[in-house]
């Protein structure tokens, strides 16, 4: 994609300093809702699910909702250090330094959002996991719904910052890049279904979350023009 490694370059530095005020900015910004929805994701996985890899871990806020033996992934070494998981590694979803099948399910918690190639990440995933479940910033199929969001990201959101976290209203900015990079959630759907069997697929928050839960495929589905 043109361009995206120059607006990228604000995104991943942001996630170093975020740290201290992630889980506060997050709650404001969903209005209460963050957790509720990341445990709405978790209660989607499989049943008998044991190795899971907690994939854009963060500080570890997925952990409450996982039971099982989680292994985190981050490329953040700031927030892997406020992570209490035992097993955590830094490393990107792009190229994970994992074997294949090392994990019964995969869990992304506010983090494919910040996948610089989704296409890249979602290969890895499905490689080292047979099952995938995410709760993540989307962007709305109804044009409406997506310009109000926009204005939301743009301009509310760099306000919440102003009054919850005052020094670090440039490094929230970085939201309105990904939103501006993501795709609709229509188009994310085709996506995700060229990988996997998509167990659930919904939104919440007008669009700009979505929630899926999906079982590789044995053959990846062609992209088609
Ligand atoms: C918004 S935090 C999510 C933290 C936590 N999972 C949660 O539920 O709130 C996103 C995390 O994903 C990490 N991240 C973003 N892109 C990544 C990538 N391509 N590879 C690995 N980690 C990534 C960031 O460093 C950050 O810690």
């Amino acid at each position: 994609m043109a361009g995206l490694g120059d607006r990228w370059r604000g995104v991943y530095p942001a996630y170093h300093k975020i740290v201290g005020v992630y889980e506060r900015m997050n709650a404001a910004m969903t209005f209460g809702n963050a957790d509720r929805w990341r445990r709405q994701a978790a209660s989607l996985l499989d049943s008998n699910v044991e190795k899971i890899l907690d994939a854009g871990c963060g500080p570890g806020n997925m952990e409450r909702h996982l039971r099982g033996h989680i292994v985190g992934l981050d490329y953040s070494l700031e927030m892997l250090r406020a992570n209490p998981y035992e097993d955590k590694v830094q490393g990107v979803f792009e190229l994970m330094p994992f074997r294949d099948d090392a994990f019964d399910a995969a869990v992304l918690g506010y983090s494919l959002h910040a996948a610089r190639d989704l296409e890249a990440a979602l290969a890895e995933l499905v490689r080292v996991a047979r099952e995938v479940v995410a709760v993540s910033m989307g962007k709305p199929d109804n044009r409406a719904a997506e310009a109000l969001a926009r204005f939301y990201v743009a301009y509310i959101v760099p306000l919440m910052a102003r009054l919850l976290a005052p020094a670090l209203v440039q490094e929230y900015k970085a939201l309105k890049t990904i939103f501006d990079s993501a795709l609709r959630n229509n188009e994310l759907r085709k996506l995700l279904e060229r990988w996997l069997e998509l167990k659930y697929f919904g939104t919440r928050g007008l669009g700009t979350i979505y929630i899926f839960a999906g079982i590789r495929r044995a053959t990846p589905r062609r992209r088609t023009a």
